[in-house]
């Protein structure tokens, strides 16, 4: 299977949620792993059973410290457990916004309501008062604005007669254990899902001029020049041959530049069954931190390695 994406969770209480995530991250086909546990509160009760369940934490408390200055630390935590992405879960502090810039699509966080309905705190007294027969908890992404970042999953949990907000508190929190753990697999994992990553690639490869999907021998592969004579500027290989990876299969000068990039970067490059032999080079797109722009970058040159005379100038101005 894949690489698993590497996720750090934020905890200020409890950590119950934190719990469901990382037993949830035990399951072998779990596209996750817990590899860090942090908190701004040294007394956080969840501190001690992520310890005790074998995960790395750290625990500081941001008193005396301004945003900028504590963010700075937990995040350097975060680099160096190599997490890819933030699992926010009941964190009670707002993130700097140069660590949500620079973590942009990458931080989740778990609230308990139907948003857009109810940001902030207290939000089943809320509920309750307004009269609602449904609540619930939604997982979002998080940006600089609290409780606005896009809505990745809801569930609803019906409000009984006479709840109190702790009965509803209670009842949303179990939705909430089964709602975090899901959504956070399917978002790093549709990252890995050969249909996603497909798709990624044809639309990148569809806006380089001329350019037309064409599949190979059963692969999904992308030509420049004419529907009748056309030729082939990528490929997706996916488990092609027995091979384990999903990669894009790009053209280079030959085997001089393929030595030298499986050399300089072995997890990403490797050489493929058959096209390799014709200096196609393999990139592998499963893992958890592809870099697209670096795709975009392979695709255009190896269109330009094909391309007719004509378009070849164009590319001057992609
Ligand atoms: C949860 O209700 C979560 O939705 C909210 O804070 C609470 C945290 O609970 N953001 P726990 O620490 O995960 O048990």
């Amino acid at each position: 299977m894949a690489d698993r994406a590497r996720v750090a969770v934020l905890i200020s209480g409890r950590g119950s949620n934190m719990a469901a995530l990382i037993y949830a991250a035990r399951r072998e086909d779990c596209p996750f792993e817990i590899v860090l546990v942090a908190s701004n509160n040294p007394e956080a009760r969840g501190l001690e059973l992520a310890a005790a369940e074998g995960i790395p934490t750290f625990a500081l408390s941001h008193k005396g410290l301004d945003r900028a200055e504590f963010d700075a630390k937990i995040e350097a935590e975060i680099e160096s457990a190599r997490a890819d992405y933030i699992a926010l879960a009941g964190y009670m502090r707002l993130l700097s916004p140069e660590l949500v810039a620079r973590w942009r699509g990458k931080i989740l966080n778990i609230h308990p309501s139907l948003l857009p309905k109810y940001k902030g705190l207290d939000t089943h007294r809320r509920a309750i008062e307004a009269g609602d027969t449904v609540s619930g908890c939604s997982v979002h992404l998080v940006t600089e604005d609290l409780d606005e970042g896009d809505v990745l999953g809801r569930t609803e949990v019906a409000i009984l007669t006479g709840d109190t907000p702790e009965r509803l508190a209670s009842r949303v929190l179990i939705a909430e254990h089964q709602l975090y753990a899901s959504v956070l697999a399917e978002y790093v994992g549709r990252k890995t899902d050969p249909d996603w990553i497909v798709a990624k690639v044809g639309e990148l490869a569809l806006a380089l001029p001329e350019s037309h999907a064409r599949t190979s021998h059963g692969a999904p592969g992308w030509r420049v020049g004419t529907e009748k004579s056309g030729k082939f500027f990528a490929y997706v290989s996916i488990h092609h041959h027995g091979e384990e990876a999903i990669a894009l299969l790009v053209k280079t000068s030959g085997p001089d530049e393929m030595a030298a990039l499986i050399e300089a970067d072995p997890d990403l490059y490797y050489k493929p069954a058959y096209y390799g032999a014709a200096g196609w080079i393999a990139l592998r797109l499963d893992r958890p931190d592809t870099d697209w722009e670096h795709v975009a970058g392979w695709l255009r040159k190896s269109w330009s390695m094909v391309a007719p005379k004509k378009l070849q100038a164009m590319a001057e101005f992609l």
